[in-house]
């Protein structure tokens, strides 16, 4: 198979969305507008990817600079999209075999159908294929011009067309595959005496036709694909057809999605089979949950992973946190930072955890704060347990050995240990270590006036 690179044109600023951001860098399902052209190339077979970037180019090189795959060419002026191809020439020179021409605000693109025009191009021995699409009002799109079913001799611009050509209801996308070789020769000989004084990538057609080579349409069915982002409305459609694909993927893998239009899912999360994810929940970031586990409504899930045959109940908020097999957290729970649930845990309504490690088949079921905590085995923390775990400069641990009960209303002024087998009474304030196998108790004892109301009363 022949070389494929991608380029990916990223220069522009994107006007009309009216915002502080480069256009391409808004997020969509959870990552950035331009990853998304990005991964299909890459899912087509491009092994180089080339995004030619403009404004705001070093925010765009800081998300991809990890990635080595990826080079950058920068255009400082935006003076058209041959103009841009061009300034990613260098790059390209020596490399050979084909090119792939995509846009950084059309993320809808899907890699299936890069790889359906990469095989016609092939077998028909293309110079170049344009990826066109028919749409029923094609205004302010470049018109595909015909010479023959398939091949095209021109690309005319909406301010270039005439009268006639503004009836051409196929459409450029602005997607291509062009031989390299061709490409580099052709952008020689780009202009920019046309109506907006740009130099148009789409000349390279008629370059083609001029040199007897052959241009391809590749038409598809369903506009959506091509769909270019210009300002937040299409923003927000095309965040509802990438979470549409990505609810669909999920449904057809074996999970239930009670109600798809409220689910949002972001690219990457992994979900077991026969789980049931409940309506207007949110999962995201490098998130896995295991088969069997039912998401309550209005959950929310950032960077977890989640065993199977978990219950996560509605209105809880978990972030980077691990819960292993059989855990049931909610309603109304909140594990922050650091938290990691053991077998069969039980975190029960508005508990708060953060950096704290529970041991398998340990409680705290009701109104409770465990912060840098550690909680051995079959522990069960009561009612109302605060770990007092800062002391306004510090933070400090609480240790609870296994199969320690711990009544209601007990606060632990960390740093304290409390030793395996130990009953904390209620309402304890917990000051110092407490040795295995113990009681421990604080509260002054309880006395009873017998008939002081009645006394009061009397004055
Ligand atoms: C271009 C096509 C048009 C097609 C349309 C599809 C040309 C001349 N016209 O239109 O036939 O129907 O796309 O959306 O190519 N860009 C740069 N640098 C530039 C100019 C553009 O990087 O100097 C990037 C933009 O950031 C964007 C992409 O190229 O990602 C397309 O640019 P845009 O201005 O939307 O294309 P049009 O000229 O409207
Ligand atoms: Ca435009």
């Amino acid at each position: 198979m022949e070389k494929l690179s991608a380029l990916v044109l990223a220069a522009g600023k994107g006007t009309r969305m009216k915002s502080d951001l480069v256009k391409v860098l808004h997020p969509l399902a959870g990552r950035p507008m331009i990853s998304w052209p990005v991964e299909a190339a890459r899912q087509a077979g491009a092994s180089r990817i080339v995004l030619v970037v403009g404004h705001q180019g070093e925010r765009v090189r800081e998300y991809f600079c990890a990635d080595p795959e990826i080079a950058f060419a920068v255009q400082q002026e935006q003076l058209g999209t041959g103009h841009a191809v061009a300034c990613a020439a260098p790059l390209l020179s020596g490399s050979g075999g084909r090119v792939l021409i995509l846009c950084g605000d059309a993320p809808l693109i899907r890699p299936e159908t890069l790889r359906g025009m990469l095989a016609r191009h092939a077998a028909r021995q293309a110079a170049v294929t344009v990826l066109t699409t028919h749409l029923d009002n094609p205004f302010g799109y470049g018109r595909v011009v015909k010479r023959e079913e398939g091949r095209i001799t021109r690309i005319v611009e909406e301010k270039d067309a005439t009268a006639e050509e503004q009836g051409i209801t196929e459409i450029n996308s602005g997607i291509y595959c062009v031989e390299t070789a061709f490409l580099l020769e052709a952008l020689k000989g780009l202009r920019n005496d046309n109506a907006q004084g740009e130099y148009y990538l789409t000349d390279i057609v008629t370059a083609a036709a001029e040199r007897n080579e052959l241009c391809l349409a590749f038409p598809v069915a369903d506009p959506e694909e091509v769909m270019g982002v210009n300002d937040r409305v299409q923003l927000a459609t095309a965040a509802t057809v990438l979470r549409r694909r990505i609810n669909e993927e999920l449904m057809l893998a074996g999970v239930t999605l009670i109600d798809p239009a409220t689910t949002y899912i972001e690219k990457g999360v992994v979900i077991g089979r026969d789980s049931v994810i409940h309506p207007n929940v949110h999962i995201s970031g490098a998130t896995t949950i295991g088969a069997r586990c039912t998401i309550g409504h209005s959950v929310s899930i950032a960077g977890c992973r989640l065993g199977a045959d978990v219950i996560i109940k509605s209105g809880s908020v978990l972030t980077d946190s691990v819960l292993h097999d059989e855990v049931a957290v909610g309603p109304m729970a909140h594990l922050r930072p650091g938290t990691e649930l053991l077998e069969q845990v039980k975190i029960g309504n508005f508990v708060e955890t953060k950096k704290a490690v529970l041991g398998a088949g340990s409680k705290a079921s009701h109104l409770t704060y465990l912060g840098d905590a550690t909680i051995g085995k079959n522990v069960n923390i009561g009612c109302g347990t605060i770990t007092c775990n800062y002391d306004g400069v510090r933070k400090h641990r609480t240790v609870i050995e296994d199969d320690v009960f711990v009544g209601s209303d007990v606060q632990f002024v960390a740093p304290v240990t409390i030793g395996r087998n130990s009953l904390i009474a209620a309402g304890t304030t917990v000051t110092q270590d407490v040795p295995p196998d113990s009681l421990a108790i604080a509260r002054t004892p309880q006395v009873n006036k017998e008939g002081w109301k009645i006394k009061k009363a009397k004055g």
